[in-house]
């Protein structure tokens, strides 16, 4: 059974497994990382855990026996809101994994963070995502433009 768990240091082998594997499924729908993300992994994991602690953002990993096969994370944590971003594998897509996380780091950012709303964006062209948002219960609230492209930005109250 698939687990969400906070970001820490001893995920940084399954995560960069997670990056690889998925790297070309991944940049089919959202900018790619490029080749600098994956040479400077460790790094770059340090630094998220760092930032982790300041409380600017939370970081979670689906994890399911020791493999990541998502991601869900809660940026630019202020007054009460921040912004949902989220990835799930290619071999674990289609059943519901990133719904279930969304709805789960939505109970977390209420419970656990102390969150009152909740944004998040994605392309027009992303059908798979913006089924998630809406499932999850984000409302569209105004058009956005996503790295050039057109997308939707969503809102979520936690309040209840
Ligand atoms: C988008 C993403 C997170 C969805 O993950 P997932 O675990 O497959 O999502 P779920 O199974 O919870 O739900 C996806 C829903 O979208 C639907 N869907 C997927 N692709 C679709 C498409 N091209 N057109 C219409 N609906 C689509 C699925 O059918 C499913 O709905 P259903 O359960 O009613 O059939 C995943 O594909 C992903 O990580 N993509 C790459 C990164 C990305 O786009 N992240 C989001 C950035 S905003």
């Amino acid at each position: 059974m698939p687990e969400l768990q906070r970001l820490t240091p001893d995920h940084a082998p399954a995560l960069l497994e997670f990056e690889r594997e998925n790297r070309a499924y991944f940049a089919r729908s959202v900018p790619d990382r490029g080749d600098d993300y994956f040479a400077q992994f460790d790094a770059r994991h340090a630094a998220l855990l760092a930032e982790q602690e300041t409380g600017h953002c939370h970081f979670h990993l689906l994890v399911d026996d020791g493999e990541v096969l998502g991601r869900f994370n809660l940026v630019d944590v202020a007054d009460g809101v921040a912004d949902l971003g989220y990835r799930v594998a290619e071999r674990a897509a289609g059943r519901g994994l990133a719904t279930a996380g969304v709805r789960q780091v939505c109970d977390l950012a209420r419970d656990a963070y102390g969150l009152v709303r909740l944004t998040a964006s994605a392309t027009l062209a992303n059908a798979g995502s913006l089924a998630v948002l809406r499932r999850a219960g984000f409302t569209p609230v105004g058009e956005v433009l996503l790295d050039g492209h057109p997308g939707l930005r969503h809102v979520r109250e936690l309040a209840g």
